[in-house]
Order: structure tokens, then C-alpha cells, then sequence
């Protein structure tokens, strides 16, 4: 997943490119790079690592030239250097590009035996090369494009910019998201709303398979069958993306501080906390109707949905399948109309996820979706959106998004129970009443962080560690091992508690920290025993329950942080904090680039 930009402009374009890809830099930032016109001369600067290097590049080697094209790139094919940094260019065009060609091979051997050498490995430079020979045989630059595009297999958002064409980009998307920005007598293009707020709030997005001819005066946009076609011009949000840190070190621990906020606003757009209801109003889907619900997600959100399960199978008493969005659609589950397809995505953009919601789309399933990013794909390809209210999340460990979707999943879970009469209203009232408490539990837990922190000074001297949990501690256990190993590069590993004794105990010694995630719920006991196993061979624990569990564990650990008493369904929002807390402040220590980990994005749009 990369980002991309192209901004055919009326002012110096190098600052504008650069400005964008920094708000593009979640999408991936192994290198960056623009390509300008200058005189009609194609001219480009190009930078391996993050994007300061690139504007590093740029202050020592200057751009002149209004219109260009920029990107940031997620590595696919070929290492992240300079020489596979795009823009890929000849001497007649430069492109850049966020997907993946996948008959980039083939292509490339084609173009060879035509004469045409690539300097780079990527898939990319293939586009480059193709739309060079169709004007090297006469076309125009639009025909080039048009002539081109249906020879690319596989996924693809692109920008294209022409040597002396001082008023021409062209773009085209299939698979990966690409917006219009309609500016005053300027027209800008990039891989999200985001990235085009500081140019515009009115946004158009391609549909899939569209391609577009933008000029100062205008946009053409193309459906793939060659046919004119309009897609609506709407007001963005995008604006509202214009994040800063305020005084935080880093966007993730800004983030995990917003989260009693933005959970009570979540939690503010589902329940009524006057009446303790479900606002039925923002939860258009009769679950009465609804025989069983297929959710789909990957990392963060996955774990998320997995907790979202058993709310839903024991409050609602609806079944729930649920799987990685990247195996759902190859295991061919039997699909019924009465199965309400559910996706949840902190991004809208995640391709594997993307891909489970079309494969349902197809199969004739409704189709809902939990996402933070209301103008995404989709989000857009959705019968019913519940939008997480969390804000921009920019770390790329996802904190407050996952809470998020968890108050969302929480609330959906009550709505469903009561549609389907599993809970009266006294229940409903009283699951409400629960619910509205996280944002003081949220509150009382943040400030648990000296605590924590001292206990990170003796796991960032580890090398592995092991999660353990029950009930609905057990996905937040695996979401605790993601978010130790995305931020801290430690290998972690979250496990049912009770799976431990199948093998993974083999593991235990004095160098395997064991962080136990048991609030003393009615599972307390059984995990006990599991702690027991690990003190045993000598494991070190890191406890996290409360009062009474510590009280009754009996067993000496490592360290022990004590939550506040709570009802068991807020439990994972609130024992979320510690386990965050827990990757973030190790890897502080650590020196690791806590909001841009090595190797990873924050929105994975290829397979
Ligand atoms: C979470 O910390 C990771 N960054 C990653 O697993 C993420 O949750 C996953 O890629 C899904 O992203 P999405 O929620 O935007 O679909």
C-alpha cells in the first residue's frame, strides 16, 4: 500500500507534493519521490527511507514547476532504495502507482523484446514502459492511457504525468482508491480525502475501473469501457484530518489518551444514556431477521470482532462465524441471504477486507461495515455503515480505533439481543448503564502509567513473551502479542490460557515473560491454574486483573497491575489500556519508531 498525489496547480508544486505525502506517510514510507514539470521538462527527485529525506533532497536541489506527481511507498516488488523509488519515469512520462501489477512479468519481457530496458525491479516501471511505446507509435498521451489500461492485471491507482504536457495529468484506478480534488482553477488527485485537505474539501472518487483526464479547467472521468461518466463532487472531511501531536511524543500515545473521549462519543452515537436504550435510529439492520452474522477483518480489528463474538452469541444468542479477512473468502463458507456480512476496518481501505466484502456483495449478502473513515471504499461499497467516532488514528499500532470498534460491537450486540428478544428492556438498561462507565474506568486506568512503564524497563530486555487469556481476555491476549511485536519488534505470542498445556508450555522458562490478562471474572479460577503451570517451570508473570484477583492469585509475579473492579462486558475496552501501554512504553525504550514501525503501514490496500 502506497500513496500517491498529482496536483496540477497554479502555484510551486514541490512544497504542495510534499505536504500531501506527509499526510500520505501512514500509507508507507520505505521511500518518496516526485516528478515535476519544469518548462515541460520531465525532472525528478527521488529518496530512500522515510519522506524527510526527500524533502532533505529537495531543499538541496530545488524544483521549480507547477504541475507534478508524488509518492510514498509500501515496498512490494523490489527493495525499498532509491533506484525502486517511485516516480518511475522515461524520457516521455513519469507514474506513480499504489497496488500491484501483477502481470508486471510478462509485460516487462514484452517491452524488453521491443527494445525498451528498465532500470528498476518493480512492477510499476512496467506501466511506465507501456504507455511509452503506445506514444512511441503515434498515440496521444489519453490514448496511450486508454490503449494501456486494459493490458494491467491486478490492482492498481495511477497518476500520470507527460513531458511537455504542462496541463495534463491522467489517472486510473482499479483495486486501489484514488479521490479528485476540485480546487479554484487547479484539479489534484491522491489516494485519499486526506491527503487533499490543504487543497480542497471537495472531493470526487473514482469508481473501480474508472480513469480520468484532470486539467486545470477540468476532470474527464471514463468508466472502463472507454464511456464519459460523472461521479459526484462532495463536500470532505478530509480537513478534519490535519493532526498534530499536540504534546505528545508520538501519535500512538496521544491516542491511547484520547480513548475515554472518543469512546464516549462512540458510545454517545448508539445509546441513549438518559432512556438506557439502543438508539435504534443509528442501527438500521433488524437482527430479527438475521440468522447469523459473517464478520470479516484483519491485525487489530480482527481481534476486535473475535471479542465482538461472544457478545453477540451470549447476549443476542445470534451464531457468529468469524475470520482473517485474507482465508474468508477462499474457505467458500455457505452463505445465506439471512447472513448479515460484517466487516470491520479502522481504515476502509484494507484490501483483504475489501476483498470479503465484494466476495459476500456477490454471494447477495447485506452488507455492513464498522469503520473510522466514513469516506472509504469500504465504507462506500456498504448497505450500513456504524462509523467509529474515534478521529484520525495516525499512529499505525491501532489503539483508539480498537476500542472504538469494540464499544460499537458492544452496542450492536445490545441492539441485537433486544431485536431479537434474548433481553428485556431492564437488561438492556442495565448492559446501557455498564457501557456508559468506560469512559471513568478509561480515565482512572490512563493514569496506571508510571506503574506501567517501570514494568517495561524489564520487558524491553526480552526476547519473546507470551499472552495469555479467557473468555474474552483470549483475543485481547493476540491483540496484546500484535502490539508488542508491530512496535517493540519483540516476538509475542497470545494464547487461550487453557490451550497452554497443549504446547506452548514447552516454551516457559525464566526468560519467557507470561503477561496474564484475568479480571476476576467467572473464567478466574481456570486461569489461575494455567499461572500456577507457568510458576511452576519457572515463568515470570506479569499479572493484570484486579483487587480480588490479586488478593487470590497466590502465585509471586513478576509484576501485578490492579484495574478497578468492573462489569465483565467493559472489561476488554478497559484492560486494552495496560496491554497498549504495555507495547508502547517498551518500545519507547526500545528507540523503535513507535509510529511508523519498520516493514509495516497503516492501511494495507494489496492482498
Ligand atoms: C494494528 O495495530 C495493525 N496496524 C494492523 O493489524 C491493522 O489492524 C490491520 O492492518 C487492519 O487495518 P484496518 O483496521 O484499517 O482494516
Amino acid at each position: 500500500m502506497c500513496g500517491i498525489i498529482g496536483i496540477v496547480g497554479v502555484s510551486s508544486v514541490a512544497p504542495r507534493l510534499v505536504d500531501a505525502l506527509k499526510r500520505l506517510e501512514y500509507r508507507g514510507y520505505d521511500s518518496a519521490g516526485v516528478a515535476i514539470l519544469e518548462d515541460g521538462a520531465l525532472t525528478r527527485r527521488r529518496a530512500e527511507g522515510k519522506l524527510v529525506n526527500l524533502e532533505k533532497r529537495l531543499v538541496a536541489e530545488p524544483m521549480a514547476g507547477t504541475i507534478g506527481i508524488g509518492h510514498t511507498r509500501w515496498a512490494t516488488h523490489g527493495a525499498p532504495t532509491e533506484r525502486n523509488a517511485h516516480p518511475h519515469a522515461t524520457a516521455r512520462l513519469a507514474v506513480v502507482h499504489n497496488g500491484i501489477i501483477e502481470n508486471f512479468a510478462e509485460l516487462r519481457t514484452d517491452l524488453e523484446a521491443d527494445g525498451y530496458r528498465f532500470e528498476s525491479d518493480t512492477d510499476t516501471e512496467a506501466v511506465a514502459q507501456l504507455v511509452t511505446r503506445a506514444l512511441d507509435h503515434g498515440r496521444t498521451p489519453v490514448e496511450a492511457v486508454r490503449e494501456s489500461l486494459p493490458k494491467l492485471k491486478g490492482a492498481f491507482a495511477l497518476a500520470i504525468l507527460f513531458a511537455g504536457e504542462n496541463n495534463l495529468l491522467v489517472a486510473a484506478r482499479k483495486g486501489s482508491p484514488l479521490a479528485i480534488g476540485h480546487g479554484e482553477g487547479e484539479m489534484f488527485l491522491g489516494s485519499d480525502a486526506i491527503a487533499l485537505a490543504p487543497f480542497t474539501d471537495t472531493v470526487s472518487y473514482l469508481d473501480e475501473g474508472d480513469w480520468a483526464v484532470l486539467t486545470r479547467e477540468s476532470v474527464t472521468i471514463y468508466d472502463e469501457n472507454g464511456a464519459q461518466v460523472t461521479r459526484a463532487a462532495q463536500k470532505s472531511a478530509g480537513a478534519a484530518f490535519l493532526v498534530s501531536k499536540g504534546n505528545h511524543r508520538h501519535f500512538m500515545e496521544k491516542e491511547i489518551h484520547e480513548q475515554p473521549e472518543v469512546i464516549s462519543h462512540t458510545l454517545a452515537h448508539y445509546l441513549d444514556f438518559t432512556r438506557g436504550r439502543v438508539r435504534s435510529e443509528n442501527v438500521p439492520v433488524d437482527f430479527a431477521r438475521i440468522d447469523r452474522l459473517a464478520i470479516s477483518a484483519c491485525g487489530t480489528a480482527f481481534y476486535a470482532a473475535s471479542i465482538g463474538k461472544y457478545w453477540f452469541e451470549q447476549i443476542a444468542r445470534l451464531p457468529v462465524d468469524i475470520d482473517i479477512a485474507s482465508e474468508f473468502r477462499y474457505r467458500e463458507m455457505p452463505l445465506s441471504k439471512d447472513t448479515l456480512a460484517l466487516f470491520v476496518s479502522q481504515s476502509g481501505e484494507t484490501a483483504d477486507t475489501l476483498a470479503s466484502l465484494r466476495y459476500c456483495k456477490s454471494q447477495g449478502l447485506k452488507i455492513a461495515s464498522i469503520v473510522n473513515v466514513k469516506e472509504s471504499t469500504i465504507a462506500r461499497e456498504s448497505d450500513v455503515i456504524f462509523p467509529t467516532l474515534a478521529g484520525p488514528e495516525v499512529g499505525v499500532a491501532s489503539t483508539k480505533a480498537f476500542t472504538c470498534q469494540l464499544a460499537v460491537l458492544a452496542a450492536l450486540a445490545i441492539a441485537a439481543g433486544k431485536a431479537r428478544g434474548t433481553i428485556d428492556e431492564k437488561e438492556e438498561q442495565r448492559l446501557v448503564r455498564h457501557l456508559s462507565e468506560i469512559p471513568r474506568f478509561a480515565n482512572e486506568v490512563l493514569r496506571l502509567s508510571p506503574q506501567i512503564e517501570a514494568v517495561c524497563r524489564e520487558l524491553m530486555l526480552v526476547k519473546h513473551a507470551l499472552y495469555l487469556g479467557r473468555g474474552t481476555s483470549f483475543p485481547l491476549a493476540m491483540e496484546g502479542a500484535l502490539k508488542l511485536k508491530e512496535i517493540s519488534y519483540i516476538h509475542a505470542e497470545g494464547y487461550a490460557a487453557g490451550e497452554l498445556k497443549h504446547g506452548p508450555i514447552a516454551l516457559i522458562d525464566d526468560t519467557m515473560p507470561v503477561i496474564v490478562i484475568a479480571p476476576h471474572d467467572k473464567l478466574y479460577e481456570k486461569t489461575v491454574s494455567n499461572m500456577q503451570e507457568v510458576a511452576a517451570r519457572g515463568g515470570r508473570i506479569i499479572l493484570i486483573t484486579d483487587a480480588r484477583g490479586a488478593k487470590e492469585t497466590g502465585i509471586k509475579t513478576l509484576d501485578t497491575i490492579v484495574l478497578p473492579d468492573m462489569p465483565d462486558i467493559i472489561a476488554p475496552l478497559i484492560y486494552a489500556l495496560p496491554v497498549q501501554m504495555l507495547a508502547y512504553y517498551t518500545a519507547v525504550f526500545m528507540g523503535t519508531d513507535v509510529d511508523q514501525p519498520r516493514n509495516l503501514a497503516k492501511s494495507v490496500t494489496v492482498e
